[in-house]
């Protein structure tokens, strides 16, 4: 399934994209430091594990391409259960050439689009953990559309330290038909 945005076309994770993920990955590293786990795996095996993840069905692993090809975005449903739950955890992350200019907002949205397809991942409920001082990243949420649930002290060790994070979610029915 691919989505196609006013400056993205969202996908999923192919093996072809090995070498863009890569350089993607490096060229943000800065930007993404305080704010997302640091990658302890060389990055070739880091993008396997992504990959095999993404094709064993456990998440639905995302990039958003712009105009000239270039990986703008990275965008995963991550944790994907099934039954009676059908719920994923939304991660995202912008590539730092393209960072500020709404295009997190336009990836995001897409990547709800996906999640909530009955011909994309079919879930019912996506959910997302954000640190109180990511104020960037609050606001990609809150444009859209996640609503505030709670708060997880110590949810996640990013950088060495246990983080608090903010708690949000999305339902289907809360999203907006793609289109
Ligand atoms: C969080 C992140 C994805 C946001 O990407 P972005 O490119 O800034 O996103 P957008 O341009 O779509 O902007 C989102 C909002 O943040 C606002 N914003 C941009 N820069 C900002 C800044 N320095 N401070 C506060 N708000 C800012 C934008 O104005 C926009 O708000 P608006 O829609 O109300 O105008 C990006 O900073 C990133 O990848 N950070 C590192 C990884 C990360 O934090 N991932 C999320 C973990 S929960």
């Amino acid at each position: 399934m691919e989505i196609h945005t006013a400056r993205l076309r969202l996908r999923s994770l192919r093996s072809t994209d090995c070498s863009a993920w890569i350089a993607g990955m490096e060229a943000s590293l800065e930007l993404h430091r305080a704010w997302v786990p640091a990658v302890t795996a060389d990055r070739s095996t880091r993008f396997a594990a992504q990959l095999a993840e993404h094709e064993s069905g456990a998440s639905w692993k995302g990039i958003a391409l712009a105009e000239d090809g270039r990986i703008a975005a990275w965008v995963n449903l991550n944790g994907i259960q099934r039954g009676v739950s059908q719920c994923a955890n939304a991660g995202w992350s912008v590539s730092a050439p393209f960072a500020g200019q709404g295009m997190m907002v336009e990836a995001v949205t897409a990547l709800l689009d996906v999640a909530f397809a009955k011909d994309g991942v079919a879930l019912h409920r996506v959910a997302a953990g954000i640190m109180p001082e990511n104020t960037r990243s609050l606001r990609v949420a809150a444009a859209c559309g996640f609503r505030e649930e709670g708060f997880a002290p110590e949810l996640v060790c990013i950088a060495g330290q246990w983080r608090d994070h903010r708690l949000f979610a999305k339902l289907a029915r809360e999203h907006r038909p793609p289109g």
